[in-house]
């Protein structure tokens, strides 16, 4: 059990933390985000990535087989988050202050739902990158549940490398003074940033209409582009907007996306000002001590994950050749490691732990892979 942390809503005074240092809640405070390097165990890179091609039917070895430029997977392994990167584990714990605030059940596990970039041959060709400012696919995560400013769905969003991501190789875009809705030049042009996005929508929003609160990012001028090696973590806050970029290298940038899902919605009016850093990043980015006025209008309401429709759908394809790969190598189905394959009260864990169990929301899942 971690120690509880307390961070003052304004400035970082971070005490008993784990893992960060007193730098490392700045910069998450400053930023929205922060890098664990070398966290994941070298052991579940070697075994997660060591059926990929097969999983994807592509030739590691022919680039003309990468027949799509961008593949969402689904997940056949899960262990426990503190066992996967404990280092991590642990910056989690210090950012939500203390793990005593995660949800006993979501994001608890973390698995291989890799999410592969491998630019074309034409892409590599090009001169010039584009602009992070027309990426149409700016967003935040939160696919199963209506958003509310406090809500405790998605209070981090995580990334896992378990490829280098190099320069212009396709990493993740992230744009830090998004989320602020304090620019003036945002604020004036736009009217919202996405804090005062969803403080101006006490109603809530349902996926996928959430990414209404991305639409200033046209003028936003913040971007960091993720650039890490294997074994790297990277964990943003949930308001943070991000989008995948482009990959001009035509190598495999691949990566894993969970999150941090708290036991409780945010508390923005703590009678002590002990908030913690995902909180206090909020309180920040709103110029506020408290918002004891905020309350949301409507339900608090949790779905089937909307984006898990189309990655689902691909699990059957994906068995049949790991099997049969299997078996060329002379051994059966039982040598095939995917949760698929593990009987009906494994399955039915596996679908609590990521609310496949949930009734599907009000726009119906997704059967379209999304970028
Ligand atoms: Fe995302």
């Amino acid at each position: 059990m971690s120690a509880t942390t307390t961070v003052n809503s304004t400035s970082a005074q971070p005490s008993k933390f784990k893992y960060l240092q007193p730098e490392d809640a700045e910069h998450f405070l400053t930023h929205g985000w922060l890098r664990v390097p070398n966290a994941i165990k070298q052991e579940y890179i070697d075994e997660w990535m060591s059926d990929l091609w097969t999983r994807l039917d592509f030739d590691p070895n022919d680039k003309s087989t990468w027949h799509t430029e961008y593949l969402h997977l689904p997940r056949h392994r899960e262990v426990r988050a503190e066992d996967f990167a404990p280092k991590a584990w642990d910056a989690i714990c210090d950012l939500v202050g203390g793990e005593d605030k995660l949800h006993p059940l979501r994001e608890r596990w973390y698995g291989d739902q890799f999410i592969c970039n491998f630019g074309t041959a034409a892409r590599a060709a090009e001169e010039n990158p584009e602009p992070p400012q027309d990426r149409a696919t700016w967003h935040i995560d939160n696919d199963w549940f209506r958003q509310f400013l406090d809500s405790n769905g998605v209070a981090l969003t995580v990334i896992h490398c378990f490829t280098d991501i190099l320069p212009k190789g396709g990493g993740t875009i992230l744009c830090e003074d998004a989320i602020k809705g304090m620019l003036l030049a945002v604020t004036i042009i736009t009217g919202v940033g996405v804090c005062e996005f969803f403080y101006s929508h006490p109603e809530g929003l349902d996926p996928p209409d959430h990414n209404a609160c991305c639409a200033h990012i046209r003028q936003c001028q913040q971007f960091t582009t993720v650039e890490a090696k294997a074994g790297d973590v990277l964990l943003l806050h949930g308001l943070l907007p991000h989008t995948n970029s482009l990959n001009y290298r035509h190598y495999a940038r691949v990566i894993a996306n969970p999150h941090a899902t708290l036991r409780d919605p945010y508390n923005f009016n703590r009678a002590d000002g002990n908030y913690s850093l995902v909180e206090a990043v909020i309180l920040r980015a709103l110029g506020r001590q408290s918002i004891p006025e905020f309350h949301p209008t409507r339900e608090r309401l949790c779905y089937y994950p909307r984006t898990a429709g189309f990655k689902r759908a691909k699990v059957r394809a994906e068995l049949d050749r790991m099997i049969e790969a299997a078996k060329a190598k002379g051994l059966d189905e039982s040598a095939v490691d995917s949760i698929y394959l593990k009987g009906e009260e494994f399955m039915r864990e596996h679908e609590r732990r990521n609310g496949y169990d949930l009734p599907i929301g009000p726009n119906g899942l997704n059967m379209v892979q999304h970028t």
